[in-house]
């Protein structure tokens, strides 16, 4: 870990520490808080210009990080990496833990751009990560430090993805690692992943805030260093998304982008890349960002209603969207910033919404998770209430892939997802996306016969 170029400011009390301070579960002795990087040589926040590292310039940066989409060096392969010069948190780039992540898809979603009468509509598929989900860009930058850092057993609590990533990740680096999850409240495909890869994973009887609380106390005690989003690290790599995006607009980013919360690391580190962009002049503005949550999962939508963003109270979370089933979200002042800084909206969507943008991401060719599917029941309800224009430019952030929950799209399309009481009123729209798998004869004319059915 470099030491020299970065520094740990605590969001609370604004105490500076080195990386290597840092207590175990990455929170602020004085007051609790969570820290964020910052590059005191960059001169943002009038921080003392350091001599040996000089402001990145911006036209230089912009022509180097797409020459390197050409190279074939390990680090410039890495949709992460490519962008160190904005993220130089480690003494060897060299000695990255990468699994070529990042470089993700920027699809034009036209059939939901018509719909909803918006000319732009764009989703940055995350879920097109190798893990299958964005956290690897996050763990490819924090796995790089624990291992610099010499930890040989790395830890993570996890509503299913983070433990993927961590799992792969630290199979590369060749360490050793630990998930806590909550028994029987995350997909199969995800526990498939850790068990692969080869963590230590215990599944506990907490939620995933409870899980959290536990492994905040296990690192205190044992040598093992603590891969959440509270790890100010993770967020490091994962705002290079935004400079992905900003890099496919041409350095113009779009009018909106919409992230689904959770613990809130993400559309954390999504602004923060697009601060930075713009602290440096790589960008004249920042997109708006908003948050979207279940409504049975929702602790950040409350803190904006109830208490005009100044407390969040945790909650305790139901939703069938497994990843974003989460009551105390860890990084919920960061995230209140981003939404109050870029003029962003926090809002919730209900199950049968939910379900109801998958399929319609699924009719476009474009799967995704459950969690995933709330930015787009998040846009139509934005752009009913009036808060998007037709011509704004909209980014959706699709954040996992879907073949990590294929039991809620099987469940969807029989027919056995959702409650009566739950889809009242949205019954046709549901039946007109419902495509369930038909038991048909071996013969040419039972599948014609169910052909001409579909033919209509
Ligand atoms: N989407 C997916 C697919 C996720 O897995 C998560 C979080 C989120 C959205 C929310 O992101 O927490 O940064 O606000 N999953 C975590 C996990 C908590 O353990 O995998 P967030």
């Amino acid at each position: 870990m470099n030491d020299n170029l970065h520094q740990l400011r605590c969001i609370g009390c604004g105490a500076c520490l080195k990386g290597s301070e840092a207590q175990p579960d990455f929170r602020c002795v004085a007051c609790g808080e969570l820290f964020e990087v910052e590059y005191p040589g960059w001169g943002q926040r009038g921080g003392p210009d350091r001599p040996n590292y000089e402001r990145p310039n911006p036209g230089a940066l912009k022509w180097l990080w797409r020459e390197r989409r050409s190279s074939s060096e390990t680090v410039d392969r890495s949709g992460v990496w490519r962008f160190r010069e904005l993220l130089p948190i480690l003494d060897s780039f060299g000695d990255a833990v990468t699994l070529f992540e990042g470089n993700t898809p920027l699809y034009p979603l036209t059939r939901a751009a018509k719909s909803l009468g918006i000319d732009q509509l764009y989703a940055k598929h995350q879920g097109m990560n190798p893990s299958g989900s964005f956290k690897d860009t996050g763990m490819t930058a924090a796995m790089s430090v624990a291992r610099e850092r010499g930890f040989e057993w790395v830890a993570c609590a996890s509503t299913g993805n983070t433990s993927a990533a961590m799992a792969a990740y630290a199979a590369r680096a060749g360490l050793k690692s630990l998930v806590l999850i909550p028994e029987g409240k995350i997909a199969w495909g995800k526990l498939s992943q850790a068990m692969d890869y080869g963590s230590l994973t215990c599944q506990l009887k907490a939620d995933f805030d409870g899980c959290l609380t536990l492994l905040t106390q296990i690192v205190k005690e044992a040598p093992i260093y603590l891969l959440n989003s509270v790890n100010p690290y993770r967020l490091e790599g994962q705002k290079t998304p935004a400079f992905e995006i900003a890099e496919a607009f041409d350095w113009n980013v779009p009018d909106h982008l919409i992230v689904p919360g959770g613990n809130l690391g993400n559309s954390s580190a999504l602004g923060k890349g697009f601060r930075e962009l713009r602290e440096l002049g790589l960008v004249a503005r920042m997109p708006r960002i908003s948050v979207v949550q279940a409504e049975g999962a929702n602790p950040l939508v409350r803190c904006f209603r109830e208490h005009q963003a100044t407390a969040l109270e945790p909650v305790e979370a139901h939703t069938r969207a497994t990843a974003i089933r989460i009551g105390n979200p860890a990084s919920w002042r960061k995230a209140v910033r981003v939404i109050q800084d870029t003029g962003g909206w926090c809002l919730d969507v209900s199950e049968a919404e939910i379900a109801i943008a998958k399929a319609e991401l699924g009719a476009e060719g474009l799967g995704c998770e459950p969690a995933s599917a709330v930015t787009l029941a998040g846009l139509k309800k934005l752009r009913a209430e009036g808060k998007v224009g037709s011509t704004e430019t909209v980014v959706l952030l699709l954040t996992g892939h879907t073949l990590k929950d294929a039991d809620y799209t099987i469940d969807f399309h029989r027919g056995t997802l959702l409650k009566p009481e739950e889809t009242v009123g949205l019954e046709a729209e549901i039946a007109s996306l419902r495509r369930n798998a038909v038991a048909v004869e071996a013969t040419p004319s039972a599948v014609l016969a169910a052909l001409k059915g579909r033919m209509g």
